[in-house]
């Protein structure tokens, strides 16, 4: 054996393990084999319309297209191609606010957006629009009473994550789209996180924008879609990036056709396996989660258990704070739910909007995703109580407090 394993019930398991999959997935190989001859003997530009090689390109995209369509139930002329939901959340927010300025000025978000959507409406408010940014329950989720009380009759768009980077928690997208539909504001969605994870349909939930990217769903890093509706409203949207026209004039630039062909094979593959695969992730996140809780006290989980997606769990460890935990763990890629500023270790705006005060500093998140097993999931839950076992009794606090 070599030294970077360890045997878990019999069973070998490579260190380190890969535990972060909302940070972003590994590629499926199956993705790169589709991807592979379009970086070699298929290396033509979906622009050339005078050769085969450009044909080529071309069919390759416009297959792509309806896979990724298909998964969210749109159709292939409603996807716009992009270099990832940085650039999706940019357009839908940015292009609507410029497209529909006369009819409105107001837009209406949410506390714990990525910053792609927050600082995008950030930008907004610096070219005069109203935002209202939506604040959430102790379970993460939007009260849906606030967001009606929010628009107003200068309302042109709401944006509301489909699941939440950090605590995985799913917002309830089909009534927010619902309303939107009913007061004529358009609802655009980050949806990144949720698009192949669990189902996702335009149509039933009243979608009008959704920012997809590639590389959450075990695709290649640096391409993505957006969504745009073309009927029932049709959406205009302005361009940010001018140039040759493409994407019918929405996203100028050659297109990124490996990457464009790695999406689509990786829409078709979440398509065909997610069902599944979620109950597979559920089944182990919750042996997790079941593991951990029954070898530690004071563990809390952060945002709702019911509404969140099958492979997250979010967890704060009272006493303890993420970085020696961290440390501890080292050959476990998780992530923490802080972040440096630049004078201290500072929770991050999700878990500070959830309440959670001094707990939100021992703040673990994990991902769980397709390529993991259950003794790797064995081992974390071990190394988890033991280290915070070790560190709990390193600290004065949580000894002064277990004497009472
Ligand atoms: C919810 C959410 N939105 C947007 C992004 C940005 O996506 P990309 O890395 O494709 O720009 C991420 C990824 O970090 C995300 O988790």
């Amino acid at each position: 054996m070599t030294p970077n394993t360890v045997t878990v019930d019999g069973q070998e398991v490579k260190l380190p393990i890969y535990l972060d999959n909302h940070a972003t997935t590994p590629l499926d190989p199956r993705v790169l084999d589709e991807m592979l001859p379009y970086f070699k003997e298929k290396f033509g530009n979906a622009a050339s319309r005078s050769h085969q090689f450009g044909w080529e390109a071309e069919a390759a995209v416009e297959k792509a297209r309806e896979q990724v369509a298909r998964l969210i139930g749109a159709t292939a002329k409603e996807i716009v191609f992009t270099s990832g939901a940085t650039e999706s959340d940019n357009l839908a927010i940015k292009g609507v606010a410029e497209t529909y300025r006369d009819k409105g000025d107001h837009v209406v978000t949410c506390v714990t957006e990525h910053k792609a959507v927050l600082d995008s409406c950030k930008y907004l408010e610096k070219e005069g629009f109203r935002v209202t940014y939506l604040p959430v329950g102790k379970d993460g989720l939007i009260n849906f009473d606030d967001l009606k009380r929010a628009l107003d009759d200068k309302t042109i768009l709401v944006s509301i994550m489909f699941a939440n980077n950090e605590i995985g928690v799913l917002q309830p997208i089909a009534e927010i789209g619902k309303l939107c539909r009913e007061r004529g504001v358009l609802f655009h969605s980050d949806a990144v996180q949720a698009i192949g994870k669990v189902p996702v349909n335009v149509e039933q939930q009243n979608i009008d924008l959704a920012s997809i990217t590639a590389h959450k769903l075990y695709g290649p890093k640096g391409v993505g879609a957006l969504y745009v509706r073309r009927k029932n409203p049709r959406v205009e949207l302005a361009a940010m990036i001018d140039g040759g026209g493409h994407e019918r004039g929405m996203r100028s630039g050659t297109l990124n056709v490996p990457g464009i062909v790695g999406l689509g094979k990786a829409c078709e593959l979440c398509r065909e396996e997610m069902a599944a695969e979620a109950a597979r992730l559920r089944t182990l996140r919750d042996r997790l989660k079941d593991k951990i809780f029954a070898g530690l006290d004071e563990v809390y989980v952060n945002g709702s258990m019911e509404q969140r997606l099958p492979g997250n769990l979010n967890l704060s460890f009272a006493n303890v704070e993420a970085e020696p935990l961290l440390m501890g763990i080292n050959d476990v890629a998780v992530s923490t739910g802080s972040a440096c500023s630049s004078a201290a270790i500072e929770p991050s705006h999700v878990l500070k909007a959830l309440g959670a005060g001094d707990l939100t500093h021992g703040s673990i998140r994990f991902g769980i995703g397709r390529f993991n097993t259950q003794p790797e999931i064995d081992y974390v839950a071990a190394r988890v109580v033991e280290t915070v076992k070790r560190l709990r009794e390193l600290s004065p606090l949580y000894e002064a407090q277990s004497e009472h």
